[in-house]
């Protein structure tokens, strides 16, 4: 006997074969995060001052160029998982848990221990992405977080011991 045939899925319900629900909104979440640890620490690269200010002015920078690149990967990947990303400044602001700075003046030593403990909360945040998108069986975006994670690990290192003694 001839099985009945299934019928082949559009490319947008293969997308969605697996439960990513829960995991795109982590990493939505994450997303949003990650744009507004990256302006805060602009901010702080921009606003910067005292004795270490070339170091820090440009370990920042360097910060911030690492955030940023990884921004199209993970909206991209949630897309490719036949989720849905953020659309505005709007979304971002709904969303985010890392919270803005607009103090007027923040001194060197409080904008890296609030830079630290912001990285230190993404890392939080990316190992509990990592189990949901496992559940999922999303095996390339539980790849890409793993680098991600390596990545906000470094940020948070040198931000621990650059504050370690001050
Ligand atoms: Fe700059």
């Amino acid at each position: 006997m001839i099985p009945a045939r299934t019928p082949t899925p559009d490319s947008a319900s293969a997308l969605a074969l697996w439960n990513t629900t829960a995991a795109a909104d982590a990493l939505n979440t994450i997303l949003a995060d990650i744009l507004a640890l990256y302006l805060k620490t602009k901010n702080f690269h921009w606003h910067m001052a005292g004795p270490h200010f070339r170091d820090y002015h440009l370990l920042l920078d360097d910060q911030a160029t690492e955030i940023f690149s990884v921004v199209d990967d993970i909206a991209e990947r949630l897309r490719k998982t036949g989720n849905t990303t953020l659309r505005s400044i709007g979304d971002i602001a709904r969303r985010q848990t890392i919270r803005d700075n607009d103090a007027e003046f923040v001194s060197a030593g409080d904008m890296l221990a609030e830079l630290r403990e912001d990285n230190f909360a993404l890392v939080r945040a990316l190992r509990e992405a990592k189990v949901l998108v496992d559940e999922a069986k999303d095996n390339a975006t539980s790849g890409l977080l793993d680098g991600w994670t390596d990545q906000a690990e470094r940020r948070a290192w040198f931000l621990f011991e650059a504050t370690r003694f001050a």
